[in-house]
């Protein structure tokens, strides 16, 4: 058997994002990011393909993706409320890692199993912000997916979607628990 680590254990038992709108600065150096982006690029991934990449937004990148995301609003016709909420989230982010799921030809790998190891590598990066003491939260938005905004804000191929912008910084409240899933419900046991 391996060795146990009871700390990962409890780690895991506990753990909770902290809302994107209560994140505040300081948030991690681009030393303090690496260890993170490491764990996150730890991740299993069917054929060793590597079907995801990090792009790392910055105070003048957020800012530019906040403009942008008023802007493609505008010309979507897309609610004020929506509008103003996806530009919240850049404009007020300290720092977010948008995790780029990255299609790759294979005549063996699903691209199903490539999104969900892109999937995988988001919620890594999470825990690995959370483990390291950092709040932090994966979000998506209306503008996520978003294409013509995706590839003018980003750059992004068309083999490219965003998998989740996860945003990292100083948690200025601990929120309540949310009520967690009923095992029972989702777990059946088969022994035969
Ligand atoms: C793919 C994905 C996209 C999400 N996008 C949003 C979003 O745009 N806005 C939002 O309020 N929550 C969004 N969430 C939910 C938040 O991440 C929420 O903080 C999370 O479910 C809390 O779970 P936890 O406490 O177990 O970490 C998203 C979750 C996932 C998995």
């Amino acid at each position: 058997m391996l060795t146990p680590n009871p700390q990962a254990m409890d780690f895991l038992l506990s753990r909770r994002s902290r809302p994107a709108k209560t994140l505040t600065g300081p948030a991690p150096d681009r030393e303090a990011l690496l260890p993170l982006l490491t764990a996150a690029a730890r991740t299993p991934d069917h054929g060793k393909l590597e079907p995801w990449r990090f792009i790392v937004l910055e105070r003048g990148a957020l800012d530019r993706m906040a403009g942008a995301v008023t802007a493609r609003a505008a010309a979507l016709g897309v609610d004020e409320d929506q509008a103003a909420k996806a530009r919240a989230a850049f404009a007020d982010s300290p720092l977010c890692v948008a995790v780029i799921e990255v299609q790759k030809d294979s005549p063996k790998i699903p691209p199903l199993e490539q999104t969900y190891s892109a999937g995988a590598v988001c919620l890594a990066l999470l825990n690995a912000a959370l483990a390291s003491g950092w709040g932090a939260n994966w979000l998506t938005g209306w503008a996520s997916h978003d294409r013509a905004f995706v590839e003018e804000t980003l750059g992004l191929a068309e083999n490219e979607r965003v998998a989740g912008f996860i945003h990292i910084g100083t948690e200025t409240s601990a929120p309540p628990e949310r009520p967690r899933p009923d095992l029972e419900a989702i777990t059946t046991w088969m022994d035969a």
